[in-house]
């Protein structure tokens, strides 16, 4: 048996219905952009790998500050002690932050730093002794599937099971033209009845949900409405963070500066699992106190793994150099190219670009869902010309690591045509 075979007799995967799911290919090797499957077929990785690996696979700079931190100081609890890597990349992330995010809280994915930056919200209001039990969040969001980050998700049928068994969020539509005046309007209104501690959103673009985006000046008003009554705002930045967007965050992008951020994914540029909560100083401060019971009594074994520390502090030196910038803003170039030749296609409904992201919407006489069979047929389609791409429904999108070469873009801007042309 090879490993594809071996690998159904035990393991269960993400978001698979195993009756249907066909063998799965598996990757022995990867560099840069390509990855290797155990037949020696190459796949071209232009979702870097569900958004984690802008610098490349196997990256040998990333590779060897693992290397040297494991032979140094591999773990050491968090509870009590600290590192000098958890201080460096402090440091290190607050001079990219924007200024007003003073503290920071490490956990292991998106999900958990969604927990606490929603924990947070909650309990800050508790210590206070204010009652302020709901969430806001928009309509089709993805924060992640643990209980809180599934309850601020619009996703129906990842959430449908546990109905009932969620924290109370209320749903917003997603801004466009058309809806602003309205989507603010109710946004003041749920905000006036005091009884929501925090608005969580994806900034300027849904990832999940199809790269779906929006505006930053609406987010500017909604965070400001937001501001004046006391309602804290999330950016989950999980997806968006570390250059994605064109910028360092999407956040950057606005005037008014969310209370707190999610941060994962390329943060240690997709090889140790890890995750950032920022937060104001305000945060922090709702939690200090003489009473031990107003600490913020939230943790995970490996918060702040030191080798996780150090390949976040090799990667985010990776995104500050000339060469990366220059790849961003490369990729947000070929995009628009590719853009403006695709636009135009008879089966293409509309096309979007931001920073190295692209997508464009397939014209469909029904409604398409997200594993539906247009979906599955465009997703085969790539992985049989050695593409990894997955659509959500009739959403196609590219978000590859920065350093994927013209070549291979190219490549990938070609298969995406004839996917088209073919459905
Ligand atoms: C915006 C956003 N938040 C949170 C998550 C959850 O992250 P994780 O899968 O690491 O739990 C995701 C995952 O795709 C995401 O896109």
């Amino acid at each position: 048996m090879n490993l594809s075979e071996r690998d159904k007799l035990h393991n269960w995967h993400p978001y698979t219905q195993h009756k249907t799911a066909a063998n799965f290919p598996a990757i022995v090797k990867g560099e840069g952009a390509l990855l290797w499957d155990e037949n020696g077929k190459e796949y071209i990785d232009a979702i870097a790998s569900w958004w984690v690996n802008p610098y490349g696979h196997s990256n040998k700079i990333i590779a060897d500050a693992i290397y040297e931190q494991l032979t140094t100081l591999e773990h050491v609890l968090f509870g009590g002690f600290t590192h000098d890597k958890a201080v460096l990349l402090a440091e290190k992330l607050l001079t990219i932050l924007p200024n007003n995010q003073k503290k920071l809280f490490y956990s292991d994915n998106g999900s958990t730093a969604v927990e606490v930056a929603l924990k947070c919200a909650l309990q800050y209001n508790y210590n206070k002794g204010i009652k302020k039990t709901k969430i806001i969040a928009f309509k089709d969001a993805f924060h992640g599937d643990t209980f809180g980050a599934m309850a601020s998700s619009g996703i129906t049928f990842f959430t449908e099971a546990f109905k009932g068994s969620l924290l109370e969020v209320v749903r917003i539509p997603v801004p466009i033209k058309e809806n602003e005046e309205q989507i603010l309007q109710t946004l003041k209104d749920l905000v006036k009845t005091n009884e929501y501690a925090a608005f969580i959103f994806e900034p300027l673009v849904q990832g999940a949900a199809g790269m779906v985006m929006y505006s930053s000046e609406i987010l500017d008003k909604m965070i400001a409405i937001c501001n004046q009554n006391n309602v804290f705002t999330i950016a989950d930045e999980v997806m968006t963070g570390f250059g994605k967007t064109g910028k360092t965050f999407a956040s950057d992008y606005l005037d008014n500066k969310p209370d707190m951020m999610c941060l994962s994914k390329a943060l240690t540029g997709g090889t140790i699992p890890m995750a950032i909560t920022t937060f104001t100083q305000e945060i922090f401060d709702g939690f200090y106190d003489d009473d031990t019971n107003k600490a913020f009594f939230h943790g995970h074994t490996f918060t702040a793994n030191p080798t996780a520390c150090a390949a976040a502090l090799a990667s985010i030196n990776l995104l500050q150099t000339e060469a990366i910038q220059n790849n961003i803003t490369r990729v947000h170039e070929r995009h628009l190219a590719f853009e403006l030749k695709i636009k135009s296609h008879p089966k293409v409904k509309t096309t979007r670009v931001l920073g190295v992201i692209f997508a464009l919407e397939i014209k469909t006489e029904t409604q398409e869902s997200y594993y539906g069979t247009m979906r599955n047929k465009l997703y085969n389609f790539f992985i049989e010309n050695g593409v990894i791409l997955r659509p959500v429904g009739n959403i196609v999108y590219i978000l590859p690591p920065y350093i994927i070469s013209d070549q291979q873009l190219e490549k990938v801007y070609t298969i995406v045509e004839k996917a088209v042309d073919m459905i």
